[in-house]
């Protein structure tokens, strides 16, 4: 696996495979990787000839007070997992080289980013399209796998390439999850064992309200009611949103229909964890 860590590098490596004719495929991340990285870079090489997989925590994404000094770091560790799936690049840049001194450019998916996690993290999305737009030109990719974990981003960064004509495939991927239901996540580092098992109440909620929905119920008003109420079980968990919205426009729904994304984020301790799940009548 080589690693680059100048842009001129990774673009030029990528440009050469794509010259050999290869297919690209790439992932990116923030690193602290786990089996739901895995399962993005696995889709990514069975899709494709070349595989990318960036590492960076992109401070853009970052609110003013939020965990960006403190997110784990194991770049070694790391390492190692890429190269024993053999992934062919690892583009692990620096911040610097990512946004050039004064660098005043962004992306921004209007109205969609101040949705979900957009309304409590009010720059994170522009953040995080900026970042992906960035790293698109940089590797141009044929394809880019995502995880259906962060699912606004998704939709969002499906939204940016439908509306720039960005000519790169997303491939979203099913959530990965530990065996008593956790969402895996970077920040379940960040629990303690009280906090751990705390946390549960996320995938539990969303389990309540797939139950009521198999039962028939479909005002979204209802569900959400029976979601929320899982959390008075739970209180050492603060609940941050619990909405039924549109997978695509992230619109909340009054009665579902068609496909309808229930999405949850609440805090255990001062650590921020999402999850979520699409009820399909
Ligand atoms: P990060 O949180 O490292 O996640 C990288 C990718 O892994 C994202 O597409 C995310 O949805 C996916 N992922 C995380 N946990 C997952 C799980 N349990 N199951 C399946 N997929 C999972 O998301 C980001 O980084 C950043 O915002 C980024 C896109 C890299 C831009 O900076």
């Amino acid at each position: 696996m080589k690693i680059c860590t100048t842009v001129k590098e990774m673009h030029a490596a990528a440009h050469a495979a794509r010259r050999e004719g290869k297919r690209i495929g790439f992932v990116p991340t923030m690193g602290a990787l786990h089996e739901g990285h895995l399962s993005l870079v696995r889709a990514a090489k069975a899709q494709s000839d070349t595989v990318v997989v960036s590492i960076f925590v992109n401070p853009v994404q970052f609110g003013p007070n939020e965990d960006l000094n403190r997110y784990p770091r194991p770049f070694e560790r790391d390492r190692q997992l890429l190269e024993n799936e053999g992934v062919d690049f690892l583009f692990a840049p620096s911040a610097e080289e990512m946004y050039p001194a004064g660098a005043i450019t962004y992306v921004t998916v209007e109205g969609l980013s101040e949705k979900l996690c957009g309304k409590s993290r009010p720059r994170h999305f522009r953040g995080v399209t900026t970042v992906v737009a960035k790293l698109f030109h940089i590797i141009e990719p044929d394809l880019a796998c995502f995880g259906q974990k962060d699912a606004a981003q998704a939709a969002i960064i499906r939204r940016m390439v439908r509306d720039l004509h960005l000519p790169v495939e997303i491939v979203v991927c099913p959530i990965v999850r530990e065996p008593d239901g956790l969402a895996m996540s970077s920040r379940n580092a960040y629990l303690d064992p009280q906090q751990r098992r705390s946390a549960l109440v996320l995938s539990r909620s969303l389990g309540r309200v797939v139950e009521v929905f198999g039962k028939g119920e479909r005002n979204s008003d209802r569900l959400i009611e029976v979601g929320k109420q899982v959390f008075e079980d739970e209180p050492s968990v603060r609940l941050d949103y619990f909405e039924i919205v549109d997978p695509e426009t992230l619109e909340p729904v009054v009665t579902v229909r068609g496909a309808a994304l229930v999405a949850v984020a609440a805090f255990a301790g001062t650590t921020r964890l999402i999850d979520n799940t699409v009820l399909q009548p």
